[in-house]
C-alpha cells in the first residue's frame, strides 16, 4: 500500500481534517511525476502480486479503499493459520484500533472471533503511554522481554528517539501487553475474552455477542436493578484478581466493559500496569476504582471508592511492599548493622 493510501485512511479518522485539505493533497499525489519502472521491477511486481494473490483473503465486509489494504495484511497471519475465513462487519473503529466481527473455524473453537486492528502507527496518536510504560520492559513480538536482550541498550535508544524502528517497537510491546495479558487473566479466571492469536497490528480474541450485533458497553445497557450488585460486586472481583496478580488495568470504566446477557466482560488492556513496579500504581488504581464507584452510584450503588482502595491496597500492595523491605535489609548490609 502506498503513502498515499494511507494518508487517505489517516484522514477518515479524522474529522477536523476538511476538504478542501484533503483536496488539495489528493491533486498534488496525483501530479506527482511517476517514473518509469524497469523491466525487471514490473517483472519481480507480477511476480509478488501472483503469490500474495494465492492467499488472498476473502472479505463479505466491505471496507474502503483505503481501509482495505492495512485491514487484510494485518489479519493475513489469522487467514494463514486458518483461525478465521472471513471478515463479516466493522464492530467499532476508533483512534486506536478498529475492531472486526470475523468468521472463525473450528481451530478457534468459536464460530465468530473479534480482531483488534490497530491503527498504522504513523497515524495513530499514541496514548499518551509515559505514565503506564514506567515499571515494565518492552515486550516482543513473542512476548519476551526485551530488556533482557543483548541489544537493551540499542533498543532503548531508538524508542527514547521515536525512530521508525523504535516506534515499531513501542506498538508491538503495546500490543502484546494486551494479548499477553488476556492471556494470563483468561487463565485466572477472570472476565476477559478468550484471546486466540496475535500479529503484527492486532490482536485476535473471543467474540462477545451473537453475529447480529456486538456486546454493548456497559455504559450504553439498561440494566435491571436487581443485576446492579451483582455485577458491581463482579467488576470488584476482576480488580481484586488482578491487583492479586500484582495487575491494574489502567483504563477501567463502563466504556471498557462489555454487557451481554447478563454478564460483563472486561476489555482493551494494552496500558495494564504493574502495581509493584509502577510509582503511579497507587494512583491509577484509585482511578481506575473511582470511575467504576460513579458509574454504579448511577445505577443506585453508594460505595466508597477510597474505602475500596485502601481495602485493596492494604490487602496485597501493602504486604508485597513490606516483603519487598524485608528483602531489601536482608540484602543490604546497611539497614541491619
Ligand atoms: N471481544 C470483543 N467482542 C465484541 N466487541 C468488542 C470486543 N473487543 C472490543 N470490542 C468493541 O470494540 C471497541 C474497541 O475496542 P477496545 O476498547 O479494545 O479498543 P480501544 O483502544 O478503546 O479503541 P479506541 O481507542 O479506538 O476507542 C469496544 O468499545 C467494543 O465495542
Ligand atoms: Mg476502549
Amino acid at each position: 500500500v502506498s503513502k498515499h493510501d494511507y494518508s487517505e485512511y489517516e484522514s477518515m479518522f479524522d474529522p477536523m481534517q476538511n476538504d478542501r485539505k484533503a483536496r488539495r493533497a489528493r491533486k498534488t499525489d496525483g501530479r506527482r511525476h511517476q517514473p518509469k519502472k524497469s523491466h525487471d521491477a514490473i517483472l519481480s511486481e507480477m511476480v509478488e502480486a501472483a503469490a500474495s494473490a494465492e492467499n488472498t483473503a476473502v472479505s463479505t465486509y466491505r471496507p474502503s479503499r483505503f481501509e482495505e489494504g492495512w485491514l487484510l495484511s494485518s489479519l493475513r497471519p489469522f487467514y494463514q493459520q486458518e483461525l478465521i475465513t472471513d471478515v463479516l462487519a466493522q464492530v467499532k473503529g476508533g483512534k486506536e484500533a478498529s475492531v472486526y466481527r470475523c468468521a472463525a473455524t473450528p481451530n478457534t473453537g468459536f464460530e465468530l472471533a473479534a480482531a483488534k486492528v490497530y491503527r498504522p502507527r504513523m497515524f495513530r496518536q499514541l496514548r499518551n503511554d509515559k505514565m503506564y510504560r514506567e515499571g515494565r520492559g518492552l515486550l516482543s513480538a513473542e512476548g519476551q522481554n526485551l530488556n533482557q536482550s543483548v541489544h537493551a541498550d540499542r533498543i532503548q535508544r531508538a524508542v527514547g528517539k521515536k525512530t521508525s524502528f523504535g516506534q515499531q517497537v513501542s506498538q508491538t510491546s503495546w500490543l502484546m501487553y494486551e494479548y499477553t495479558t488476556l492471556g494470563q487473566l483468561y487463565q485466572m479466571g477472570a472476565a476477559v475474552p478468550k484471546p486466540l492469536a496475535s500479529g503484527e497490528n492486532a490482536i485476535l480474541m473471543e467474540y462477545i455477542g451473537d453475529e447480529g450485533m456486538a456486546a454493548p458497553l456497559l455504559s450504553e445497557v439498561d440494566l435491571h436493578p436487581k443485576e446492579v450488585r451483582p455485577l458491581f460486586d463482579e467488576v470488584l472481583r476482576n480488580i481484586e484478581l488482578m491487583l492479586q496478580h500484582h495487575m491494574i488495568h489502567g483504563d477501567l470504566s463502563a466504556y471498557n466493559i462489555l454487557y451481554w446477557e447478563g454478564k460483563i466482560t472486561l476489555i482493551d488492556f494494552p496500558q495494564v500496569t504493574n502495581s509493584l513496579t509502577n510509582r503511579n500504581a497507587r494512583f491509577i488504581l484509585a482511578r481506575d476504582i473511582e470511575r467504576i464507584c460513579d458509574y454504579f452510584a448511577d445505577q443506585g450503588v453508594e460505595r466508597d471508592p477510597d474505602g475500596i482502595l485502601r481495602a485493596f491496597w492494604n490487602r496485597y500492595q501493602a504486604v508485597n511492599q513490606r516483603d519487598q523491605q524485608a528483602d531489601e535489609s536482608r540484602l543490604n548490609p546497611d539497614a541491619w548493622m
